[in-house]
């Protein structure tokens, strides 16, 4: 079997309508980007009080990290690789420069320097070789001072997220369902001298086939990130990396 790059994904021409339909009509996809919003300006109110933000949005898709923070910080960056998700962001975006590019080929942005890298929905889904070009580009853009925001959204930690896991190996284990623990995010931001610094966790209750409404679902989160014991069974944590103290951040020096 041909494996196809995650790269090669999104590129087809009706792929954005049905991004942005997807997020628009489904129920848990609604309410993960409720708390992803409310988590996202903490983190810019928490991390960059009375600094210039220099964003950039990497797989940017459809603009949808991209169009929540672009008159919140000084410059605002989309890039990504297919031009349909492109197209749906720039009829949305209006100061930000968007770029189709694939910088884990060739990093069209290099000698930039952004200190808000933001990457959501890429990392699960890529595969092993992609995630590592990409967090090695990635963190050559980013300041000394920057951080580096990503999130997985099919922990392994969830309760939920191991059964279909396990139902995916049972019964259709060469088809594909991605899934990535915790420490494997920590792994692949400290193979290029980056440390996570914080975790927020989102979305505890999501068991497969029963609708759960919104609000019972923003209530069960807004119980569940109380309690230090429950957020490693969150679904779609969202981490906050830093370059790590002592370290040059070049992804050569983490190869000891
Ligand atoms: C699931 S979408 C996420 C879009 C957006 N970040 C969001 O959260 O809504 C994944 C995106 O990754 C993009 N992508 C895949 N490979 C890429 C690469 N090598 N460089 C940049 N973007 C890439 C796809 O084109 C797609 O738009």
């Amino acid at each position: 079997m041909v494996k196809i790059s995650y790269t090669e994904s999104h590129k087809y021409a009706a792929k954005g309508a049905e991004y942005e339909a997807h997020y628009q009509t489904e129920a848990w996809e609604r309410f993960l980007w409720s708390r992803e919003q409310e988590i996202i300006l903490r983190i810019l109110d928490k991390y960059f009080a009375g600094r210039d933000v220099d964003l950039l949005d990497f797989a940017c898709g459809t603009g949808r990290i991209t169009s929540l923070l672009e008159n919140r910080v000084k410059t605002s960056t989309g890039v990504d690789v297919s031009g349909s998700m492109l197209a749906v962001a720039g009829k949305k975006l209006e100061r930000t420069e968007i770029i189709e590019a694939d910088i884990t080929q060739d990093n069209v942005l290099k000698g930039r320097k952004f200190n808000l890298i933001t990457a959501f929905r890429f990392f699960l889904n890529a595969e092993p070789e992609l995630r590592s070009a990409a967090i090695k580009a990635l963190v050559e853009l980013l300041a000394e001072d920057g951080y580096f925001v990503f999130n997985n959204h099919h922990s392994l930690g969830s309760p939920w997220i191991r059964l279909l896991y396990a139902r995916h190996l049972r019964k259709n284990p060469e088809g594909i369902f991605n899934v990535m623990s915790v420490g494997e995010m920590k792994k692949l931001v400290e193979s290029v001298g980056l440390e996570i610094v914080e975790i927020y966790p989102v979305g505890f209750f999501h068991p497969p086939k029963v609708p759960v409404p919104f609000r019972l679902n923003r209530a069960i989160d807004s119980i569940a990130c109380r309690f230090d014991f429950l957020k490693r069974f969150s679904e779609s944590p969202i981490a906050v990396c830093r370059r790590r103290k002592n370290h040059g951040g070049d992804a050569s020096a983490s190869r000891k």
